[in-house]
């Protein structure tokens, strides 16, 4: 079977651990030429890693340090990227952190660092990509598409969370980010559409999963009764990424398990 993403320029924002390490692998499996973001110098060996895995494996990556939350780092990334691979063609907006507190006492520095990585971080990325995508508009070698941008949402633009609002909030507002650019620039064959993850076994929400009883409550909410794996993640990306998906634009694609189908009425209400 021919591979779906052959040389498309991808960049993966957050990609030196969890679910954008996970896609980055998925989407060099399928041809991709991926640019592993990561956001300060102490994640560099782990995005060389990732790195290595993808070029082990006979595929093209290189590693670029970028605070998503900077526009004048954002600028620079896509710059670097379009000087060593001539354009962009995907980009996976997938940094995000958690900054958990109870709402009384959530300090403004735990709200900007959330809004400014989750939204703004889209916003500054979304708007590097569109340009570009703009700039060179459809290559038919390549994609249907003129570009496609994946926003990692979450179960949570849906699901309330108490003691994560900020984090919530920000996944809400993604939402509306992503729909928006998304009838703004269908007409331009720009498809922007997001993945919503449910629990995935990564770093993030180590404490979910580290302990067996952590890990059985977190299975009361998952119908399907595993916790996920960055590449049911992955899997999901090289759809939304490729042709197979090109009528596609300004979906919510909830990879989750059916933790957005209320398990607590399977046997109540
Ligand atoms: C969060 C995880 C959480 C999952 C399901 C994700 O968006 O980052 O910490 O386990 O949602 O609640």
């Amino acid at each position: 079977m021919s591979k779906k993403l052959i040389n498309q320029v991808a960049i993966v924002t957050g990609a030196s651990s969890g679910i954008g390490a996970g896609v980055a692998k998925s989407l060099a499996a399928e041809g991709a030429i991926v640019v592993v973001n990561y956001p300060v110098a102490a994640n560099k060996d782990a995005a060389e890693a990732v790195v290595t895995e993808i070029s082990t494996k006979g595929g093209r990556a290189i590693s670029i340090q970028c605070d998503v939350s900077k526009e004048a780092d954002v600028q620079q990334m896509f710059a670097s990227t379009v000087a060593e691979f001539g354009t962009v063609d995907i980009l996976v907006n997938n940094a995000g952190i958690q900054k958990d507190s109870p709402f009384e006492t959530m300090t403004l520095d735990q709200w900007n660092l959330v809004m400014g990585i989750n939204l703004t971080g889209l916003f500054l990325c979304a708007r590097e990509a569109v340009k570009e995508f703009l700039r060179r508009g459809i290559d038919p070698a390549k994609s249907k598409a003129a570009g496609k941008i994946i926003c990692m949402s979450s179960v949570h633009e849906v699901i309330p969370w108490a003691g994560h609002a900020n984090y919530a909030a920000s996944k809400g507002g993604m939402m509306l980010l992503m729909k928006s650019l998304s009838q703004e620039f269908a007409h331009k064959k720009i498809r922007i559409n997001s993945i919503c993850p449910g629990a995935i076994q990564t770093p993030i929400n180590r404490s979910a999963w580290e302990t067996p009883e952590a890990l059985e409550s977190l299975l009361t909410l998952i119908p399907y009764k595993r916790i996920g794996q960055p590449e049911d993640i992955g899997n999901a990306a090289v759809w939304l990424a490729s042709d197979d998906s090109d009528y596609i634009n300004g979906i919510s694609l909830f990879v989750d398990g059916g933790m957005t189908l209320y398990p607590g009425f399977t046997t109540n209400g």
